[in-house]
């Protein structure tokens, strides 16, 4: 399993995940455009020439569940199972001496975030986002570490907006340190290997540290070095780390943001970070992600997949597979059911173990839960609206809701009827798989 990005990127060009394009490319909206026509071929995309920048730019490293399974070191099939085994195993990281993320260092006013290519992303975003910089703090009180991904809009120099409202655990940890008047350090890690990424994706109790997942996730302990400027650990072999401070008592307009739904999120007086110092590798890559497409969910999925997988389990049903992607609103769960009305026991659990989720659709364990054409083949041939279709009203659902659309759940049975199962058995031809039309030709 390569230990960082840029071994990762050396596996997904072996397999042909990789297109790198030497051709000079605008980091405003053209870099943007191209990651997108990657991700419509499922590949990972590295640019070596990127405008006003000497700094190559990577992106769309985990667009797929094959390439996060790649990264893990598993298969496609096992990726979640895989997920929830290695993460009730948690590892705690270890502090080294000396990490490659810190071959040049640069302090005061040699640091700018000017010096990186951060990229603008859609038409109307208020400027260039960092989008792929995990932020790193711990809570005044207890010491209590944090990581997560954070969007911050550059504003020039050393400053840079943050959004991090409660209940994100960073928005709780800065409210401690405003509190007592304090700004709040925090170090913001670009080009993280995907267990790094996966653990800054995940919600995680608070007072749990989401590097001993990484660890978990590794299967090894997570090296960090200690920060230059702050008294923070960040990974050892990440590619960049900026050092700085969330201000107390600052809040200035930060937005607007073409984010994870693909709307824009308007403008809004968001929190500020005062850039102190980077280090990074001698010849860093700098790694964007496009919010709200395929990499962002990708990500985002698995964890919340796992609380899912994990409840349903609990109840006795027998689950074969979840899926949240392509939007983490959706889920479809296939299971072999063992009674009629089980399928709507098990959407319930679902809306109970992960509270974000708006529809549930349950099949049968012979649907394919990552194609949405087979998807919609159990619902079409499958359901029976008048009694396997059910809502309730007015649930705790996604927070950001100003027109209440994300309260109501929805769930459909899409399993056939179990005393008609013959009539419902779904034809197959043998050697389906296996049989290559190469060979033929
Ligand atoms: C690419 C990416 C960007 C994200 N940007 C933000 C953000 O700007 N603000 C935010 O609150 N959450 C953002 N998130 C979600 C958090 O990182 C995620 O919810 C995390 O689990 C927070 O966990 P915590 O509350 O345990 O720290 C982003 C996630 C991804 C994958």
């Amino acid at each position: 399993m390569p230990k960082d990005l840029r071994g990762f990127i050396d596996l997904l060009e072996e397999k042909g995940l990789l297109i790198r394009v030497k051709k000079a490319v605008n980091r405003r909206f053209e870099l943007a455009a191209l990651i997108v026509k990657a991700q419509k071929i499922g590949k990972a995309i590295l640019f070596e020439n990127v405008s006003d920048s000497s700094i190559p730019v990577v992106s769309n490293v985990v667009g797929s569940r094959r390439m996060l399974a790649l990264a893990l070191d598993t298969d496609e099939e096992q990726l979640l199972e895989e997920y929830v085994k290695r993460s009730s195993n948690f590892i705690e990281a270890k502090i080294v001496d000396q990490g490659a993320v810190q071959e040049v260092v640069k302090v005061g006013e040699d640091a700018t975030a000017e010096m990186l290519p951060i990229v603008t992303h859609s038409e109307l975003d208020a400027g260039p986002y960092i989008t792929a910089g995990i932020a790193v703090a711990k809570d005044p009180e207890t010491g209590y570490r944090n990581a997560s991904f954070n969007r911050m809009q550059l504003k020039g120099g050393q400053r840079l907006g943050i959004r991090m409202m409660p209940p994100q655990h960073l928005g709780i940890i800065h409210s401690k340190a405003e509190s007592r008047g304090r700004n709040l350090e925090v170090a913001v890690v670009i080009g993280n290997h995907p267990a790094e990424m996966l653990a800054g994706s995940t919600t995680l109790p608070y007072n749990v540290d989401h590097f001993a997942l990484a660890g978990a996730l590794r299967r090894e302990p997570l090296r960090l070095v200690r920060c230059k400027t702050i008294d923070l650990e960040v990974p050892a072999d990440a590619e960049i780390v900026l050092e700085g401070e969330v201000l107390a008592n600052v809040r200035e307009e930060e937005g607007p943001y073409g984010d994870f739904m693909q709307f824009y999120v308007p403008p809004a007086r968001n929190h500020v970070f005062k850039l102190k110092a980077i280090t990074h590798r001698r010849n860093p890559i700098y790694q964007t992600i496009l919010a709200g497409t395929v990499e962002d969910t990708t990500l985002l999925a698995l964890s919340r997949e796992s609380l899912v997988y994990k409840a349903v389990k609990e109840t006795g049903s027998e689950v074969k597979a979840v899926s949240l992607t392509t939007n983490l609103f959706n889920c479809v769960i296939s299971i072999k059911k063992k009674f009629e009305g089980e399928p709507k026991n098990v959407a319930m659990t679902a809306f109970g173990a992960y509270y974000w989720l708006k529809y549930c659709v349950v099949v049968d364990e012979d649907v394919d839960v990552y194609n949405l054409s087979d998807v919609w083949w159990a619902i079409a041939t499958r359901s029976k609206p008048d009694t396997g279709l059910f809502t309730i009203p007015q649930a705790r659902g996604f927070p950001r809701d100003p027109h209440n659309l994300h309260q109501t759940k929805v769930g459909i049975d899409a399993t056939a009827p179990l005393y008609a199962k013959e009539e419902y058995r779904r034809r197959r031809i043998p050697n389906v798989e296996s049989i290559k039309l190469e060979d033929y030709m």
